[in-house]
């Protein structure tokens, strides 16, 4: 097997391993995949800061995320349906994360439930939360996610309706889902994905089974989803959500400075500068580029997470240079899940910890704290 030195080549594993629909699934981005581009595009133009001749023996990336210690400021982010990249992924992801000292979150619609991930872990991990038109189902998730101890909620608030993914439609992924015949084809050459998939604890949305009344089974409940996405989600939402979540909140999804204090106003605990991995709406900035103003829109009270296009460590280094107290990740961990699950994942994670404390070594910082614009060439906007 081919030595693993970056996320690239567990990107390449991946795409020989996961069916060809599940693997664009997670990929694509929205429409032109305009926004999706910049992300990278953003990140790969700033330019690091070179230092010399700084005592850079004993480094620490240990840091805080949410007042409670993590071996570096990283986090799994919400990825739908990675149950799909591979059996039990959601487990496997958790897993990992838990190992390695960092958060991990589950999304609403994924395959493993809470309490499969609680059950199979023993420790608390994030939950992110979608705002569905069903409160009662909504109401039930979280008092869920509060009974199996997750220690934070993500409430996500840039998809009050779903963005197209080309390919997803012509993979027949789109909702309610269609099996393509070039889809079975694609699943019979990966066998072993198959029967690790079958294997798994579930092949359809963990969260929601049971609960949406006569429906069982991949398509109806796909079709329930669907149709759930609130278009009339609003502010006044997330004091409903505070009022039955009583831990820490997050907000995911902020990409404008007056959106960031009207977040910060709510109270939440922190908000993730994201613009969903460019899946959403297709000609919005880059996450990368945003994120100094929202920085400086907020005050100290609220913990500013970043993710969008984060593929190194010194992707990282970039967005801590920039003001974000930490990352999150999709697709470079789910990457992982699908090369070689759980120590997928875990090599995807120790990649970006090794390439952040030595780019850090390599820019004269010894601490997180260390960190800041001084690290970067020049300002983003010159
Ligand atoms: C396949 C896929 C599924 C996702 N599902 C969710 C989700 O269920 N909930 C959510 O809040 N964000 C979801 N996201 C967005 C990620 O949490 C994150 O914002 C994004 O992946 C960050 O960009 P990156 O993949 O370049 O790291 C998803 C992203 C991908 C790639």
């Amino acid at each position: 097997m081919k030595t693993i030195t970056c996320i690239e080549d567990l990107r390449q594993q991946a795409r020989r391993k996961v069916p060809r629909a599940f693997f664009d699934y997670v990929e694509a981005g929205s429409y032109a995949q305009q926004t999706l581009q910049a992300n990278r595009a953003d990140l790969e133009r700033i330019k690091l800061r070179q230092r010399v001749m700084v005592d850079v023996a004993a480094r620490d990336v240990s840091t805080t995320m949410l007042g409670q210690r993590v071996s570096f400021p990283l986090a799994l982010g919400p990825v739908g349906m990675t149950g799909l990249q591979r059996g039990n992924g959601e487990i496997l992801a958790a897993r990992a994360a838990l190992t390695a000292g960092i958060p991990y979150t589950l999304s609403t619609i994924s395959i493993c439930s809470i309490e499969d991930v609680a059950r199979a872990t023993g420790a608390p991990f994030w939950f992110q939360l979608y705002v569905m038109k069903d409160r009662g189902f909504v109401r039930d998730l979280i008092e869920r996610a509060a009974a199996a101890q997750c220690s934070a909620l993500m409430l996500t608030v840039d998809l009050p309706i779903l963005g197209q993914r080309h390919c997803d439609l012509k993979n027949g992924l789109a909702v309610p889902p269609s099996l393509k015949f070039r889809n079975l084809v694609s699943m019979s050459g990966r066998p072993r994905w198959c029967a690790g998939v079958l294997a798994g604890k579930r092949w359809s949305f963990g969260n929601l089974e049971g609960y949406v009344s006569g429906k069982s089974g991949a398509q109806s409940l796909a079709q329930w989803v669907g149709s759930q996405f609130d278009a009339t989600l609003n502010w006044k939402d997330v004091e409903w959500v505070r009022s039955i979540w009583r831990g820490p909140l997050i907000i995911k999804g902020i990409l404008d400075p007056d959106d960031a204090k009207l977040a910060a106003q709510t109270g939440a605990s922190a908000l993730v500068v994201s613009n969903h991995g460019g899946r959403q709406l297709d000609g919005a900035p880059s996450s990368i580029s945003m994120l100094p103003k929202i920085a400086d829109a907020v005050g100290s009270a609220t913990e500013v997470f970043f993710d969008g296009g984060i593929r190194s460590g010194q992707d990282m280094l970039r967005a801590l240079a920039l003001g974000a107290k930490a990352c999150l990740i999709g697709r470079a961990y789910v990457y992982g899940v699908g090369a070689a699950g759980e120590s997928g994942v875990a090599k995807a994670i120790e990649i970006l910890r090794r390439e952040l404390d030595t780019s850090m070594a390599l820019t004269g910082c010894k601490t997180i704290d260390d960190i800041g614009p001084h690290t970067l060439c020049r300002s983003f906007e010159d």
